[in-house]
């Protein structure tokens, strides 16, 4: 059975309400799921300042370098700054130099989820900007492609791409749409599945 690890890093709790789905898919598959939050590098007073809500990770484990070695893949799951990860993740990944450098990684699976204020607002960017994280890990990165059939509607505003499953959160009140949900839940179905086969291949 694929051991799979969701992590994500919310500030207003719109990436916490896509893992739902994308945790539901992943399960959906078969794989054992466990969830972890990037660990918060901004002072609470400046939290505060921004209005955060960090209710909906609070309870989650923090994720560390070596929880990374005991799973076949990770579903990375993050809001957009500025069009690429945030700080958290940065930093995260700016821990993991031994891990890297013992190969402990190669030939595990990953894939992204995010969310932006605006439409364009850099969903694609986020995704393509984390994948150089991957690639000197040596993960396999697993896009989404156009596996979902709600990625072809262009009558209303949402997220969704190739590259994942996202959501468009506007000023904050706008939550992820029916169409975001059902996305995120391919994608945990497939991703799920992706390494699923991979891990009993391997097994023979
Ligand atoms: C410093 C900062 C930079 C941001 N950069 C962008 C951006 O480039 N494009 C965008 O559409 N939204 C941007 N946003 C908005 C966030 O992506 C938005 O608040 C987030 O997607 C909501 O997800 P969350 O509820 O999981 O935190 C930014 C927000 C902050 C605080």
């Amino acid at each position: 059975m694929a051991s799979i690890a969701v992590i994500v890093w919310s500030l207003y709790g719109h990436i916490s309400k896509l893992s739902e789905p994308i945790i539901e898919g992943l399960k959906k598959s078969g794989a054992n799921v466990e969830v972890f939050q990037f660990a918060e590098t901004l002072p609470g007073e400046v939290i505060e300042k921004m209005h955060g809500n960090k209710e909906a990770t609070a309870s989650l484990p923090v994720i560390q370098p070596d929880d990374l070695k005991r799973f076949d893949g990770y579903v990375l799951g993050f809001p957009t700054r500025y069009g690429r990860a945030p700080a958290q993740v940065s930093s995260f990944f700016d821990q993991t130099g031994a891990l890297w450098f013992s190969g402990a990684l190669v030939g595990k699976f990953g894939a992204i989820f995010t969310s932006t204020a605006s439409q364009h607002g850099g969903q694609e960017t986020t995704a393509l900007t984390t994948i150089p994280w991957f690639a000197h890990h040596g993960i396999i990165y697993v896009p989404l492609g156009y596996i979902a059939p709600e990625l072809n509607d262009v009558e209303s505003v949402g997220g969704g791409s190739a590259w994942g499953a996202s959501t468009v959160a506007g000023d904050g009140s706008k939550q992820p749409t029916k169409n975001d949900l059902s996305i995120a839940l391919q994608q945990g179905t497939h991703f799920g599945k992706v390494v699923s086969q991979y891990v009993k291949g391997a097994a023979k």
